[in-house]
């Protein structure tokens, strides 16, 4: 029986049932011939509250005493953001303490650097819980997927936007109402825009794709939408069109290279993707040996996430070498988002009156897009306008950007106001 010394940078949401779970031991020790202790503890304000009962001398507010603490095996980075927590590993891998993360913000920005650091001084840095929450895709990408050449990544990997998505499609709830829910149940970052506007999943994928694609893309260079422009009107027209709209990020292989993309997408209500609801997460990888797998599970909250932490934590201290790791495959370049192609949604406030039609699909023409349906939806005869949405064959993406830059130019639209992608299957 080996006893391995954890030293917790931050007890917040998931810092308190990773504490929670150590303490409460449930087995976890005679399942696996190792016993965890916490040995020391940092947060910000140690006045605050925690869901986990801790004894007051294991908190520090001076997170260095974690990270310096020669009681310290194993370093537990729970605190968020890309700094101080990029100083704080660096600190900790350079003396050779291993550390497990759950900081996709921190791993996309500056992984590169953190796992060359590791790697000088032979100690260990794991983050099954950055992608996933509970879903164990770091490691199924790393270890069991490792005879396939990765052909895509596709996934719903933002529990936050996905439970908002689902409940103002189910009950047309209000955004804000949604939002806080999300924050109250755990699933929301610190700062959730960092939800809503794309960012998480963003540096999600991006984690991903260094990871299956040995390609490490800067996050700004990642073509990025949120969800603040999806209204109840989206779910009802895309419904009555066979589709749902989630929140994609997707890393494929592409004749140019490969393609991160992070937006909201229409998604047919038959495939596996379309009934991942509230938190839940999906990761669909396509494998050239295994094909295609799904993986779906909580990709949020405390106790899933604690799952991936602790399971991080017992591999480190078990074998010390298992675990995602740097790819060492030769890097794709990046390919640009104009030249993706996909099939979009297009929904204009348009007037009301005869010619309308005809000046849209000349816009759409000239821009080399054919139109696979129209379909004139709520009609507001006081105002004299219309909502138009525009189902369009698959198209070139700068063709459909240069065609929505002609249609707001068009004094027949009011407003162009949502151009979703559809994902194909
Ligand atoms: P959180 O509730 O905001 O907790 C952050 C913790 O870090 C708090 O205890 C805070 O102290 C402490 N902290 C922050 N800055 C600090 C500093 N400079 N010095 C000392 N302590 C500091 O965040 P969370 O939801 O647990 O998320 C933690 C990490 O896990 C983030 O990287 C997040 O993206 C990731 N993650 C979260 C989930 C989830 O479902 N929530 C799932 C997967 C991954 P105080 O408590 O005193 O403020
Ligand atoms: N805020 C994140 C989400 C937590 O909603 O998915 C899990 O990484």
């Amino acid at each position: 029986m080996r006893t391995v010394k954890i030293g917790l940078l931050g007890v917040g949401v998931v810092g308190s049932a990773v504490a929670k779970a150590i303490i409460d031991d449930r087995g976890t020790t005679e399942r696996s011939g190792v016993k965890l202790e916490l040995a020391r503890a940092a947060v910000r304000d140690l006045s605050k509250q925690r869901a986990v009962d801790l004894s007051p001398e294991l908190l520090t507010a001076d997170p260095h005493d974690v990270v310096s603490n020669p009681d310290v095996d194993v370093v537990v980075e729970l605190m968020g953001g890309e700094n101080p927590a990029f100083e704080l590993i660096t600190a900790a891998l350079s003396s050779g303490k291993h550390v497990v993360s759950a900081n996709k913000e921190v791993l996309a920005k500056r992984g590169d650097e953190l796992l060359a650091t590791a790697t000088q001084s032979g100690a260990q840095l794991i983050y099954e819980a950055s992608v996933g929450g509970g879903i164990p895709i770091l490691n199924t990408i790393s270890n069991e997927l490792l005879a396939n050449r990765i052909e895509s990544i596709r996934a719903i990997i933002n529990g936050t936007t996905n439970y908002i998505l689902t409940r103002m499609s189910g009950e047309g709830a209000a955004y804000s109402d949604v939002l806080a829910d999300a924050q109250r149940l755990g699933y929301a970052e610190a700062d959730p825009t960092a939800d809503v506007d794309g960012f998480d999943a963003l540096y999600k994928i991006a984690i991903l794709g260094q990871l299956a694609f040995g390609t490490s893309a800067p996050v700004d260079g990642i073509h990025r939408e949120g969800i603040g422009r999806i209204d109840a009107r989206d779910f009802r027209y895309a419904e009555e069109l066979g589709f749902t709209i989630k929140l994609i990020a997707a890393a494929q292989r592409t004749e140019a290279g490969l393609l991160l993309r992070v937006h909201p997408s229409l998604v047919p209500l038959d495939v596996p993707m379309a009934s991942v609801n509230g938190a839940l997460n999906m990761v669909e990888v396509e494998g050239d040996l295994v094909g295609p797998l799904w993986l779906q599970g909580a990709g949020a909250g405390p106790e899933p996430t604690a799952s991936a932490v602790l399971g991080d934590v017992l591999n480190v201290a078990r074998t010390a070498s298992n675990g995602a790791s740097q790819s060492s495959i030769d890097p794709l370049p990046l390919a640009p988002m104009v030249g993706h192609h996909c099939q979009y949604y297009l929904r204009l406030t348009a007037a009301d009156q005869p010619g309308v039609l005809a000046q849209v699909a000349t816009v759409l023409g000239d821009a080399d897009i054919s139109i696979r349906s129209v379909i004139q939806m709520d009609t507001d005869e006081t105002a004299g306008q219309a909502d138009l949405v525009i189902m369009t064959h698959s198209a070139l993406e700068a063709n459909m950007q240069e065609a929505v830059s002609r249609l707001r130019s068009l004094d027949v639209v009011v407003e162009l106001d949502n151009l979703i992608r559809v994902e194909s299957y």
